[in-house]
């Protein structure tokens, strides 16, 4: 499971063409650090689970858009009507989605790991391969970390910061842990329909839509 070099150009083609759509102060900012300062585009989606190769976070971001979108169009007329989400506008879908998980980029880095070949007919039977591996140097959490690294270059509304800071719900730790952050989450969820949206559609693009691949990237030797 690995993506094409023209894969991930045409991916990273997408992206920009979708944040250049967002008419917002900063953007063209934002969008040069991502290709000049940034891996993002083609970095990882994590280490041994979904997009676990080279390309992945920005085809997972991708993904989360297009199930955004479905979502959204398609569930519109069901939901309460204090709660309908006609209103959300495109661009916070292409924001939230496309950069919901911008707090991987410049995360993953590659490591040397071992491993056995038992078939082998020589002694020696430990062989090297590099493998994605965490190195994060800004450790201030997931989804917070996304809305800090994006306010740096743009002005979120604020129920873009409740999606994006809350997009794991209670796959984050802090949520069933926590007798601070849990009540705040709990309210996000129902005072923000994107949020809502942009965790489903998080979990369908990373569950349905996308595979692990191999975790040994290449031989090291
Ligand atoms: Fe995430
Ligand atoms: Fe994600």
């Amino acid at each position: 499971m690995a993506l094409t070099k023209e894969q991930i150009e045409s991916n990273k083609a997408e992206v920009i063409d979708l944040l250049r759509q967002v008419k917002r102060d900063g953007i063209e900012k934002l969008i040069e650090w991502l290709d000049k300062k940034s891996d993002f585009f083609t970095a990882p989606s994590s280490t041994v689970f979904h997009g676990n190769y080279e390309g992945g976070l920005c085809e997972h971001s991708l993904n989360v858009y297009h199930a955004l979108v479905r979502l959204k169009n398609a569930m519109s007329d069901m939901a309460l009507e204090e709660k309908k989400f006609d209103n959300i506008k495109d661009g916070s879908l292409i924001i939230v989605a496309l950069l919901h998980d911008i707090c991987k980029s410049n995360y993953y880095t590659k490591e040397i790991k071992y491993w056995k070949d038992e078939n082998a007919s020589y002694n020696n039977q430990w062989k090297q391969y590099y493998a994605y591996t965490i190195d994060d140097k800004f450790p201030v959490g997931h989804g917070e970390k996304s809305v800090i690294m994006l306010q740096n270059f743009i002005t979120l509304k604020q129920e873009e910061i409740l999606a994006i800071r809350w997009h794991m719900t209670a796959y984050d730790p802090a949520v069933a842990v926590s007798p601070y952050e849990k009540p705040a989450f709990n309210k996000a969820m129902t005072i923000c329909p994107l949020l809502v949206l942009l965790s489903m559609a998080d979990v369908f693009a990373a569950q349905l839509m996308e595979k692990a691949g191999n975790p040994k990237i290449d031989n090291a030797v």
